[in-house]
């Protein structure tokens, strides 16, 4: 993809499945890749996968002086920093019953943290000319799902606060976008499942169109094409990477129409 190679980019949440998938890509096109994870050990084995072009730095997305920190490591690696990724998360959420620390855990983690870090690696970005920030939206934020509150709100802030960023740093040439990923196969599914993906197809794939989840590789091709020179007139846009879930209504993809006929009509 034009216009990575040679560039640095943070990418949080990189120690697990999806975001493994993102670091493989922008190391595969040529970027030097901080990982920026609460999770050592999980940081740590993806990073040992490749040389100094990429390394890990523990960064916890709720302490200011640890995005900070992170950002500057990466400068200080790397000489400059050009691309963020913000893809770590939390899944805390009880609904309904929710308590306000869960509410500001959810919160601090999913769109506080990736601000932070877009605070720490601005001047940064401002010194090299500009650059591209990539924020994890879901279609969890667009529909409602059943006891899901903090994660879907959080998801749908993270829309928005994309607009937000990106119309207040398109005069440093920082272009800023979200991709919204359908069901994709993640440590999350893998738990679920007993690390079954035929059947986590064949439950999530009723939702999308292609009958099957995302492969985590599928989403970070999405990042990196925001993040390169083919997206150079892109920003404040959120890209659904769903395999059409989004485009589907309550008639999912069949024919409903000819339900109102009299001869389908249940006696
Ligand atoms: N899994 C899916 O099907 C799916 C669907 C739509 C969107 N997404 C989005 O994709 C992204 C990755 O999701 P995932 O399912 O791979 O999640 P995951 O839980 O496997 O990974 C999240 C990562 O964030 C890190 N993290 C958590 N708290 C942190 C903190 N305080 N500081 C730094 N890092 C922290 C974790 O250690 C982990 O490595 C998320 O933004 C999620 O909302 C996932």
């Amino acid at each position: 993809m034009r216009g990575v190679d040679r560039k640095t980019a943070v990418v949080s949440g990189g120690a697990t499945i999806i975001g493994e998938a993102v670091v493989h890509a922008f190391a595969r096109a040529g970027a030097n890749v901080v990982i920026a994870d609460i999770d050592v050990e999980g940081g740590s084995r993806v990073a040992d996968q490749f040389d100094d072009r990429v390394r890990f730095v523990a960064t916890d997305l709720r302490d200011d002086a640890s995005c900070e920190g992170c950002i500057a490591s990466a400068v200080e690696a790397y000489g400059a920093l050009n691309l963020l990724v913000n893809l770590a998360a939390v899944y805390v959420d009880d609904g309904f019953d929710s308590s306000r620390q869960d509410w500001l855990e959810s919160f601090n983690v999913n769109v506080v943290g990736g601000v932070m870090m877009l605070k720490a690696a601005r001047p940064h970005m401002q010194r090299a000319g500009g650059g591209a920030v990539v924020n994890f939206g879901s279609i969890s934020g667009k529909v409602a799902q059943t006891g899901r509150w903090l994660y879907p709100v959080s998801k749908a802030a993270i829309l928005q606060l994309t607009r937000n960023e990106a119309m207040d740093l398109a005069p440093d040439g920082i272009r800023v976008n979200s991709v919204s990923p359908g069901w994709t196969w993640s440590r999350v599914m893998a738990e679920l499942s007993g690390n079954d993906r035929a059947h986590t197809d064949a439950v999530g794939g009723a939702f999308h169109l292609f009958g099957r989840v995302a492969d985590p590789e599928e989403i970070a091709r999405a990042v990196l094409f925001l993040c390169s020179e083919e997206a150079t007139f892109i920003t404040g846009a959120d890209l659904a990477v769903d395999g059409g879930y989004s485009a589907m209504g309550p008639e999912r993809a069949e024919p409903a129409i000819p339900l109102l006929a009299k001869e389908e009509r249940p006696q």
